[in-house]
């Protein structure tokens, strides 16, 4: 069973689970925006309102989960009746539930409640996704300017056909339970850079304008709440010249390199003509 059936990860994933033969059931709160192949099973269910979990876990055996802010506790106590073995949680890297930061905070809930579900899990901790960057994709179909307050902060931006590849592999091969592997993309660069290799992507360059603060946090309002919004920006205040490690656990978990940025763009140029 994959949950978030519209997320970016988990449409990667049921592709990815159909393309290797197997069988999935997609399942999320409005099915039908989920833009899935006819051949996949897809059920509404929503982790607040259990009552809509029984048909979708009936029978699952595995699934792959987001960190959805409620109903993880009641959800795992369904997986577990329902006889579900192992389950592979959407984390984030420094995932840390006595965290003051919401974000590490959000994330390191999620992994305790699993913890102590009395079920097999694995956390995949990624960092900055390179979907990040279809926030802008409004911004360059219209004008060909990206406005950012922070284009020289750097990150290791990750592939989501990556993050779901090593769902993929915690989900179907023995030996991934009980562990937290680190998922970055293969190199680290600025947003100016993301930015730069997005006008390659399409054919026409990609202008970066530095944006005024107050009008980022109007525009990050839509990730969560304010203290959401401050923690983006910390992160990103952070991360100016300091680029953040890479890892190879992608490679390592895979077998294969993690995708560029680069190939991401070329992947999502579509999006951002
Ligand atoms: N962004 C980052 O850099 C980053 C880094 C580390 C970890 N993460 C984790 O990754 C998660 C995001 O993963 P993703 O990119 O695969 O997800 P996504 O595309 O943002 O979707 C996440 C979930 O939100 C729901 N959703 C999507 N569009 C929606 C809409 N228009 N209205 C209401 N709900 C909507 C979907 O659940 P339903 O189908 O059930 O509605 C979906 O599974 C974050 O929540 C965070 O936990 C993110």
């Amino acid at each position: 069973m994959v949950t978030g059936a519209r997320g970016n990860i988990a449409r990667s994933l049921v592709r990815q689970l159909l393309a290797a033969g197997l069988p999935v059931r997609a399942a999320g709160r409005d099915p039908a925006a989920a833009h899935l192949p006819d051949t996949v099973e897809v059920l509404r269910a929503d982790l607040a309102d259990p009552g809509t979990l029984g048909p979708a876990l009936d029978g699952a055996g595995c699934v792959f989960l987001y960190a959805e802010r409620q109903g993880l506790g009641g959800f795992a106590e369904r997986a577990r009746a329902a006889g579900v073995e192992h389950i592979v949680l959407l984390s984030a890297a420094g995932a840390d539930a006595s965290s003051t930061d919401p974000i590490a905070r959000l994330h390191g809930e999620a992994e305790e409640t699993l913890a102590h579900s009395g079920i097999a899990w694995t956390f995949l901790r990624p960092g900055g996704f390179a979907t990040n960057a279809l926030q802008w994709a409004d911004a360059i179909r219209a004008t060909g300017t990206v406005r950012d307050p922070f284009p020289e902060s750097w990150g290791a931006p990750i592939h989501e056909a990556d993050i779901a590849a090593v769902a993929l592999c915690a989900l179907t091969e023995p030996g991934h339970e009980g562990t937290a592997p680190v998922l970055t993309g293969p190199e680290r660069l600025t947003r100016r850079r993301q930015a730069e290799l997005i006008g390659d992507a399409i054919g026409r360059p990609v202008a970066v304008d530095r944006q005024d603060l107050d009008e980022h946090r109007r525009d990050l309002a839509r990730w969560g709440p304010p203290e959401v919004a401050e923690a983006l920006i910390r992160h990103a205040v952070a991360a100016v010249d300091a680029p953040p490690p890479v890892t190879g656990d992608v490679q390592r978990v895979t077998g294969r390199a993690a995708r560029t940025f680069a190939a991401w763009a070329r992947d999502h140029a579509g999006d951002f003509r």
